[in-house]
């Protein structure tokens, strides 16, 4: 039988969150949702208006709700200087982008910016103060690039300070219920003060705590992405393989993860990983284990498949539709996946980009990422460019298709009616997650090439009556 011993302190540790960004934002509501006191700041006014006024700048499910809700209890409120935040806030966490370099890298300019804003805020203030690194950095960073930062700037050393590694494993679309209801909690201190205020502040949470040193939590949010791509890239090479056998992979996926060693989770295969996550991070461990003199094998792997399996997509459409100068490809789902309106790293960036260079007109649609896609979106250069049209509806964007290539399953586009057949030239759709019921799409009238679903690559008629 445990004994609980009381708690020395009964005051709720206090969170100051820096960066509004979707991990920021999230961080913080979740804080606040478990009762604790949480101040925010953003660099840009913009963004802190934004938030201050109940509304999200991303979206989100559940996301605006939340922040509503804990501005009104009064537990959620937005500052306008690190100063005020790191006055009012005990833990201080580091919630900025950590954007890639070309080689792989990532870039620690916003991180340091704001490590070094922070610690000058720090200077002043009487009482304890944690930095926690949230931010995604390579094992390291938080003792050899942020620890010195904020320690020399503030003019704190001793008892008065701590740093520590706390990372986030939060995916869009569930990012409210992976923030407020964590699996696990992994904490990153080199001192016992850090630890114990980290557990406390997680304390609401009632998730497990794996407490281990900074470069530790930095490996293990690493090693968590890159698992989870190496699955993903995994399922896509057994998906490939299951095209050339004319079997389903996702019933080979299914009996082979019914092995509970194995696990079916995480291995549907697709278009291959997109997001702001998996690429980036798999790449800064290929570029940090290079520098420990070492090699990260299997995260190479892990790209190089994901590179594979674009050229796979693109040999699919091309073998189903034909030379694609001059045809009309509807591309349904612009996100990296459905439940977001991200675009970084959406693989409706590269189709779009070789159906237009080959010389399709590119009919795109998304729900919500639309705009996101514009912004993204150049022209790649060359002879033989098509056409790419943004369009607001389904149907538009099937207008005298020659078929549609499904990116991202989002609901909507499972509903598939007769009537979006019938705007088709060719009633074709490449499937690239096997989302639409295949008894619908017959009922529809609609020829279905699934990605790694064993379907043979022809093309079907054009509909009678179709104009060319
Ligand atoms: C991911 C991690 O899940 C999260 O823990 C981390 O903190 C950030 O990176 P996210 O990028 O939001 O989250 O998306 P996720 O749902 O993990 O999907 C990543 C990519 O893999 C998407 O392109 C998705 O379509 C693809 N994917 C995922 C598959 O193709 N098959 C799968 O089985 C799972």
């Amino acid at each position: 039988m445990t004994v609980r011993r009381p708690t020395r302190r009964t005051t709720r540790p206090t969170v100051g969150i820096v960066g509004l960004g979707y991990m920021g934002l999230a961080t913080g509501l979740a804080f606040a949702a478990r009762g604790l006191s949480v101040h925010a700041f953003d660099i840009k006014p913009e963004i802190r208006a934004a938030v201050a006024a109940g509304r999200t700048p991303y979206h989100e499910a559940g996301l605006a709700r939340l922040l509503q809700d804990q501005l009104r209890a009064g537990r959620f409120g937005v500052v306008d200087s690190v100063a005020t935040l790191a006055e009012r806030s005990e833990g201080l966490f580091l919630c900025v982008p950590t954007p890639s370099r070309p080689n792989g890298e990532i870039d620690l300019g916003p991180l340091r910016r704001s490590a070094e804003e922070v610690a000058e805020a720090l200077r002043p203030v009487r009482g304890f103060r944690l930095v926690v690194v949230k931010s995604t950095v390579v094992p390291g960073t938080t003792e050899s690039v942020v620890a010195p930062i904020v320690s020399e700037r503030s003019g704190r050393t001793g008892a008065g300070l701590g740093i520590a590694s706390n990372p986030e494993f939060l995916a869009e679309g569930t990012m409210v219920r992976d923030a407020v209801e964590p699996a696990r909690i992994v904490i990153g201190t080199s001192d016992a003060r850090s630890r114990a205020w980290l557990e406390r502040a997680y304390r609401p949470f009632r998730a497990p705590v794996f407490a281990l040193t900074p470069s530790g939590a930095e490996l293990v949010k690493y090693a968590s992405n890159s698992f989870l791509a190496l699955k993903v890239s995994f399922a896509n090479e057994i998906a490939r393989l299951s095209d050339r056998l004319g079997v389903n992979v996702d019933a080979v996926i299914q009996a082979v993860g019914h092995d509970p060693r194995i696990g079916d989770r995480f291995l549907k295969a697709g278009p291959g990983f997109g997001g702001s996550c998996f690429d980036k991070d798999v790449r800064a461990l290929v570029h940090r284990a290079e520098e420990l003199g070492d090699r990260f094998r299997s995260g190479d792997a892990a790209l190089r498949i994901n590179d594979d399996q674009l050229a796979y997509v693109l040999d699919r459409v091309r073998s189903a539709v034909g030379p694609l100068r001059g045809k009309r490809i509807a591309l349904l789902g612009l996100a990296f996946k459905d439940g977001t309106d991200d675009v970084r790293e959406s693989r409706a960036i590269p189709i779009a980009e070789a159906l237009f260079s080959e010389g399709a007109t590119v009919r795109a649609h998304d729900p919500v990422a639309v705009e996101n896609f514009r912004r993204a979106w150049t022209p790649p250069n060359g002879t033989g460019a098509g056409e790419l049209v943004l369009v607001a509806t389904v149907p538009e964007a099937l207008e005298g298709a020659d078929a549609a290539v499904l990116q991202a399953a989002w609901p909507e586009y499972l509903r598939w009616p007769g009537a979006w057949t019938r705007r088709m030239r060719v009633p074709l759709l490449l499937d690239l997650r096997r989302a639409l019921d295949r008894g619908r799409a017959r009922r529809v009238g609609l020829t279905v090439i699934g990605l790694g679903a064993g379907d043979p690559a022809g093309t079907p008629p054009p509909r009678p009556g179709a104009s060319p």
